[in-house]
């Protein structure tokens, strides 16, 4: 189903609407593979996801109807692999400044791109890239956001959130989708204009636990420690006792919100 035009450049201007499917970006992944050219900015979105995926091999939740769970397809020739981070930076910024336009304080991105409301997970980012040469090729940006679930699986309901749990109303998903979308390629454009550095430190001062003395486990290890900040490749540092310790995907855990 196609139907209204957005207000951007390109992101969404070819939107999909699908009412139910594996994943949206299975769906990308499979359009691509097809011999057709699709338009850079398409956004595949979905009522209903059967197989959501989320990072590190999860399964991402999301009721069918309440939230907003879509793709975005982009080609970002211009950024090698070993900066693909800043891909996350700006994807994220993105998320964060469509969504302070609902909720004016306590949205934080959880590195590396978890989107949270104070201690608890309002939505969730994963990025596939396909590499040539050494540069992103082109990238499959997914996103699922908690908009209007009023409730959550037991395991879950001290850990996520929802738009509506935040503001006691209910808002249009196409609304937030086209902010979110808008607020994308506003990040993106200013990634491909060179402006990285200012990102990083965007990105920074919106970081949860930036700077805060909190609990982490690494290698079986619980520990006290403050993160301080990024390294290039996008690990997070974290100081402990007076040493700055870098920790990769998967490397470390934040104790307090579990
Ligand atoms: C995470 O926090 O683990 C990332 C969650 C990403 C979920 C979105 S929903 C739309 C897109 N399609 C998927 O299968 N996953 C992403």
């Amino acid at each position: 189903m196609q139907n209204k035009t957005f207000s951007t450049l390109f992101i969404a201007q070819n939107l999909i609407q699908l009412s139910a499917v594996d994943s949206t970006n299975n769906y990308l992944k499979l359009m691509l593979s097809k011999s057709e050219p699709l338009a850079e900015g398409t956004v595949i979105m979905a009522d209903e996801q059967y197989a959501g995926r989320g990072q590190h091999g999860n399964t991402w939740l999301s009721q069918p109807g309440m939230n907003l769970t879509f793709s975005i397809y982009l080609r970002p020739l211009f950024l090698s692999i070993t900066n693909q981070f800043q891909l996350n930076i700006a994807v994220s910024i993105g998320v964060i400044n469509g969504l302070k336009e609902f909720v004016e304080e306590g949205i934080a991105i959880k590195w590396p791109n978890d989107i949270y409301f104070q201690d608890r997970k309002l939505g969730g980012i994963l990025i596939e890239n396909t590499i040539s040469a050494g540069n992103i090729k082109s990238t499959i940006i997914g996103i699922g956001l908690n908009v209007n679930q009023k409730s959550f699986h037991p395991e879950l309901a001290k850990r996520a959130t929802s738009l509506s749990q935040i503001l006691n109303v209910d808002i249009d998903l196409i609304t937030i989708l086209e902010k979110i979308c808008h607020c994308i390629e506003v990040a993106y454009l200013n990634l491909r204009s060179g402006k990285s550095v200012e990102q990083l430190k965007f990105y920074k001062e919106n970081l949860y636990q930036f700077n805060l003395i909190k609990n982490y486990r690494s290698d079986g290890k619980d520990f006290k420690g403050q993160i301080t900040g990024l390294s290039d490749e996008g690990k997070l540092i974290v100081e402990c006792e007076g040493k700055a310790h870098h920790y990769g995907f998967k490397e470390i855990e934040f104790l307090d919100n579990n």
